[in-house]
Parts: structure tokens; sequence; C-alpha cells
């Protein structure tokens, strides 16, 4: 097996920042200078300039027992008290932190003056329930303020929460409030999604019931419930309390006591597709530093003037570090919002951005194709001139939508920043900066000022310019995660065994180094394929598929083949206006030829099957592996964690 990932695919286009925006801001070329000239010295800069500390720290690193960092470790602070109190400190009380919007339309404008009070209202009340430093708290709930509340007032209290996407079933629930041995958990009677009531209270009962399997007695006391959705609930009056009897009650005086950086912040079960849940560990200071810095600088951030919204869930670490912790240590005025983009219409979350003003506007991939799919009619419809940057973040950017995210969303003028990271690095690694770097697209460009990535073939060599391998991570940097809760052996297995001669972290993505040294993200190395001996990245078929003018989405496998050890094999949904004109099998015949022409014959699909919908895990990564089965035949396999589990069923009787 070659050792280095072929690449296939050539994009040339570059857009230069204006003159007008580079001259405003945030972020400057200098910044790659001073990190290069002294990284230590320039991350000990950020941690002073992001963050207040209340004992000042006076070592930056300390690395001497790797993987195990410790940053700014002789330090104190109170995550909270940055985000909030400070703030008000600074005579911003009364700016809006959260402009909030359910999905039924209702409305909450919370400034920071009043967010503090709620926070150390909530702060109080678990205090009374006896959560202290170090105790778990599992926070269950929708897109409503009470979870960036929750969350904030734990780490008020230098507690660890461990927010569980509200889309995950009973099981889930109940797997990581036992690993994580929470002592509390905030819930909601339920919250909108897609026009209904989704009922949140009942899976918390059953989780905690004694006939969920698990036998195993759980470590809950409490269960505190936000009235959201109105429906019905059971209730345990041994256990449970409303939201509103027992914050109001609670006193709002709170004084925030400093916590050593290294106290842990919160844990976060990574999306896993198999097995038992990975409790990624997140401490303090570190996790500030980075969260504050990089939300500045990437998003180019004026506080005064932005109003910023990231459409991720908070159940997922974007929701954590760019809607609680980012933003709110940064000041920001930003946008919450409840539900789904489709409802009630397929133009909500323009509506929202031409209410609201948004000026700065991070999403998925998976959400840009979806609108690309209904069509640009849609957006057109609504005044988006408040845009000035556009974000990426979960999966590769196919240039095409790239494209069509900057004409279509910015007015062809916003810079766009597809930036790479992962739960486990918990804040943004590699980035454009806007006003500095000429974006390419579909390229995630460069590390950050003070991030040390490199691209290395399976032997651990470096790959160069012009070529593909592993991508590494090779100094350790403020945000990373500490360990898997509970686990320092899995730790050391999944991320820093495979280069453990060099001591670098492996984050199990391909990606390939372009001539001028800017990175290209190929997705998960475990889905890359290896066709007569070459070593394909499902990211650059799907990119070349999703150029054809039919196609709204594809998926890639490696299916085993007799001749060429893997052939390709792609799932694409056509666009709605292609599908009525067009069979299925002239379809799949042309995007065979297309991709044969885009990116070479070796790349060109063995089959093309036309499917309806893919397989994706609610943070809405395509799950490979199970296409895999159907293009090999077999059953298919654990489908828990789909965020449609009928999906497969559809895909495989079409496949038949
Ligand atoms: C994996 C991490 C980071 C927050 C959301 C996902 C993929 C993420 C990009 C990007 C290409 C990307 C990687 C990574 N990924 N951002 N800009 N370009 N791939 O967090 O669930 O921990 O997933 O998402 O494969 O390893 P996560």
């Amino acid at each position: 097996m070659s050792a280095q990932i072929d690449h296939l695919l050539s994009e040339t286009r570059q857009f230069p920042p204006s003159p007008e925006f580079a001259a405003q801001a945030v972020a400057t070329a200098e910044l790659y200078g001073q990190a290069k000239a002294d990284r230590e010295a320039f991350w000990g800069d950020q941690a002073r300039n992001h963050v207040t500390w209340h004992k000042p720290f006076t070592r930056v690193l300390d690395w001497s027992t790797p993987p195990f960092a410790k940053w700014f470790d002789d330090g104190e602070l109170n995550v909270a008290y940055n985000c909030l109190d400070r703030h008000v400190e600074n005579g911003l009380g009364d700016r809006v932190a959260i402009y909030w919007e359910g999905e039924p339309g209702d409305e909450r404008r919370i400034t920071y003056a009043e967010l503090t009070e709620e926070v150390k209202r909530t702060a109080n009340m678990l205090a009374g329930l006896g959560i202290g430093q170090g105790d778990r708290v599992a926070i269950y709930l929708p897109m409503i303020p009470e979870a960036v509340i929750s969350m904030l007032a734990v780490a008020r209290l230098g507690a660890i929460h461990s927010v569980v996407f509200g889309g995950f079933s009973a099981d889930s629930l109940r797997s990581r409030i036992d690993d994580a041995g929470a002592k509390v958990v905030i819930t909601a009677d339920g919250g909108y999604r897609k026009g209904r009531v989704s009922p949140l209270k009942p899976a918390v009962d059953l989780a905690l019931s004694d006939h969920n399997g698990s036998g195993q007695q759980n470590t809950v006391e409490h269960v505190i419930v936000v009235r959201r959705g109105g429906n019905d609930v059971e209730w345990n009056s041994e256990r449970d309390l409303w939201w509103h009897d027992v914050v109001p009650a609670a006193s709002a005086e709170h004084e925030a006591e400093a916590f050593p950086a290294e106290n842990p912040l919160f844990i976060l079960y990574t999306s896993g597709t198999t097995g038992k849940p990975k409790g990624i560990l997140h401490t303090s200071g570190g996790y500030l530093v980075q969260a504050a810095y990089t939300h500045r600088n990437v998003f180019d951030l004026h506080p005064e003037s932005d109003v910023f919204w990231c459409t991720a869930d908070i159940g997922w670490v974007t929701g954590h570090t760019y809607v609680t912790y980012g933003p709110l240590a940064n000041g920001a005025t930003q946008l919450m919002y409840e539900g789904t983009p489709e409802t009630p219409h397929a133009g909500r979350w323009w509506e929202l951005i031409q209410k609201y003003g948004v000026s700065i506007f991070y999403t998925a991939p998976t959400a840009i194709r979806a609108f690309m799919k209904t069509g640009r009619h849609i957006p057109q419809q609504y005044d988006l001139s408040s845009i000035r940057l556009l974000g990426s973040v979960g999966e590769p950017i196919n240039p095409e939508a790239w494209m069509w995210y900057r004409d279509v969303i910015g007015a062809d003028k916003a810079p766009i920043v597809d930036t790479w990271w992962q739960t486990e690095t918990g804040a943004i690694m590699v980035s454009p900066l806007p006003g500095v770097t000429a974006t390419k697209p579909g390229s995630a460009q460069t590390p950050l000022p003070g991030i040390s990535i490199d691209v290395l073939d399976e032997a651990g060599a470096a790959v160069g310019n012009g070529n593909g391998g592993l991508l590494v991570i090779t100094e350790p940097w403020p945000a990373m995660l500490r360990g898997v809760w509970g686990d320092p052996e899995r730790f050391k297995e999944t991320y820093w065994e495979k280069f453990a001669q060099q001591g670098y972290y492996f984050a199990g993505d391909g990606a390939r180094l372009d001539h001028d040294g800017d990175l290209w993200l190929l997705g998960r190395v475990d889905d890359v394929m290896n066709v007569s001996g070459h070593r394909l990245s499902t990211a650059e078929i799907e990119s070349a598929l999703v150029a054809h003018e039919s196609t709204a989405e594809a998926a890639v496998v490696g299916a085993s083949d007799e001749t060429t050890g893997q052939a390709v094999v792609a799932f694409v949904i056509i666009k709605e206006s292609y599908l009525a004109e067009h069979s299925p099998e002239g379809l799949a015949t042309q995007l065979r030829q297309w991709v044969g022409e885009q990116i070479g014959p070796i790349a060109r699909p063995r089959d093309v099957y036309i499917v309806g919908e893919l397989p994706k895990t609610r943070s809405g990564k395509i799950m490979r592996r199970l296409l895999r089965d159907v293009a090999e035949g077999r059953e298919v396999g654990d489908t828990t964690t789909l965020a449609d589990t009928a999906v497969m069923s559809v895909i495989s009787a079409q496949v038949k």
C-alpha cells in the first residue's frame, strides 16, 4: 500500500481580502511572526489579552509529562466571571448578550447584566443542592437560553458540565450520566422541533428508571426541569424540581470564586460511530484563552457592532466554544435559535439574519448543501446585506458549496473562513485569517498563529508540499483535550500512539498540502479508499460529483472489488429540478463520465446510486461505514447513532 494519499482535484481560484476589509480587520499578518518567534510567549500574551486572571500565571506551558499538558497552571480564574461579571463591571451591562428566538417565533432579549444575574441565581440554586468544585452536572436541554445559563452556572462553581444533545435517546443519556457520575440533570419538559413539541423529560425519566437494562443504580440526586414545551410530564417529587420554582427563589448575589487554570470545565462525549462513548475532557484556562482568541481573530469580531450567529446546537463542541464560551468571553452580541432551518418555512434562517442584522454567520457544509438543493431563490427573497463574514465547520466544504455560499449568502464579497478543528482540539486550529489570507474555495489553508500542524506519511516522514497524508499536530495547544474521562490509556492509544516517536497528536484526518503549503482536508483516514493501489480520498470524489449541475449531495465509499481491490461506489442526491427531467440511469451514466473527466479514470465510480437521503449522524456527518455495508451487499450494521434510523432501509431498498 502506498503511504501517501493521492490527490486528483485541482482548484485554482483565489480571493484576496478587499482593502476595506483588511483595513479594519482584527487579525494582522504580524501574528504569524510573533507566534513563530516565541510560541509560548505568544500564548502568554493571548492569555493576558483575552482573559482576566484572579491570580496571574507565571508559567505558560508544562509539557514535562506528555501527552498530559498543563497550561497557565499556577494561574487562577473563574470562567463564568470572564464571560459575564467583567463585562458588567466594564460598563457593558446593557449590551445584548443573546437575542433568542424560539421556533414558533417567540423572542427573548437578554443583556449581559440580566444574564449575569440569572447565572448567579442558578449557581446559588445548584450550590444549594450540594454542587461544588469537581461535581458533574448533566445538561439535556433544547436550544434555549437556560442551556447557556446552566453551563455558566456549573462553570462558576468550578463544577464540570456534560452537555448531552437533546436528540440523543434515553440510553445514550444514561450511559453518559453513568460514565460521568452526574449528581444533577438539568432538562426541560420539551422543546420545539419541526413545528412540534419534542419531549425531553420522558427520556430523562426512562434513563433514570431501573428498567433500562443497565442494572446499575444511577448517581442522580436531582432533576431540574425548565418549562418550555408545556407538554405534560410525570413527576418524581423526591427528585424533580421546576426551574421556575428554584431559580427565581435563589439569591442574585454570588461572588465568583477563583479556580486553578487546570480545573476541569467540561466533559463532552464524542459522536464516535461505535462503541463506548468517549468523554473528552477540557479544562478552564487554556480552553477559554483559545476559545476567545480564535473567536475574535477568526471571525473578525467587533463586539460593539457585530451580531454573531453560530447555528450549532449546544450539544456539540461548536456550541460550547462558539455559542457559550468564545462569544461571551469576548462580550459579543449573538443570536440563538431554537428550531430547525426549514420550520415553519424554508427561508427561516435567512429571515432571522434579516431580522437581527446578523453580520457573522457560522454553519456547516451539510446545511449549505441542503440549501443548494432547494435553490437560491429562497435566500434571495431576504435582505442579507448585514452579512460581512461567513464561516464553515464540520466537514470538508467542497469548492462548489463554497462558491455558492460566497455568491448567494455573502453577496460575492464576504470572506469565508473554513475552520478545521475537533471536539478534541477544543477550538479552531486551521483557518484563513480574514483580512489577511487570500482564500481558496475548499481549503482550510493555514494553521492559526500559535498552532503547529504537519502532514506525514505512514512512516512518519513529512510529505511536503504537493502531497497528501495524515494530519498531525506537532506541538501542544492551550485548548487541547486533557484526557478521556476515566480512561488515560484510551487517551494515549487513540491520539498519541501512531506517532509516539515524534510525540505528535494524530487527528485521524487525511490532508494534502498544495504547492503553496496550504492544507486541504481529505476526510477521515478510515474512509480513504484503495483503488488499484491508489489511495483516494472520499472528499475529492464527492467534491467532483457535487460540482456537476445536477447533484445536490454525494457520499463515496470504497467497496471490495475483485480486480481493483476496492472500487469507488457513489451515493448521490439529485437536485429537485433535475429529477423531474432525467432518468436515474441516464444521470448515473452522466455522473460516472463526469468524474472520469474531472479527476481521471481511476476515480470513476463503478456504481452510482441515486438516493433520496444519506445516512448522517445527528451532527450531520455522513456515516460511510453503513454505505459500505450496502455497497458490499452486507447486512447494514449498527444504525443507532443515525439522526434518522429509517434512512438505511430506504437506501438498501433503492439499491436493490
Ligand atoms: C472532525 C471533528 C469541530 C467542530 C465540529 C466537528 C471534520 C471538522 C472540518 C473542516 C474538513 C472538518 C474532521 C474532524 N472536520 N471541521 N473545516 N474541514 N473536515 O467536531 O464532531 O469532533 O468532528 O470533523 O474530520 O476530525 P467533531
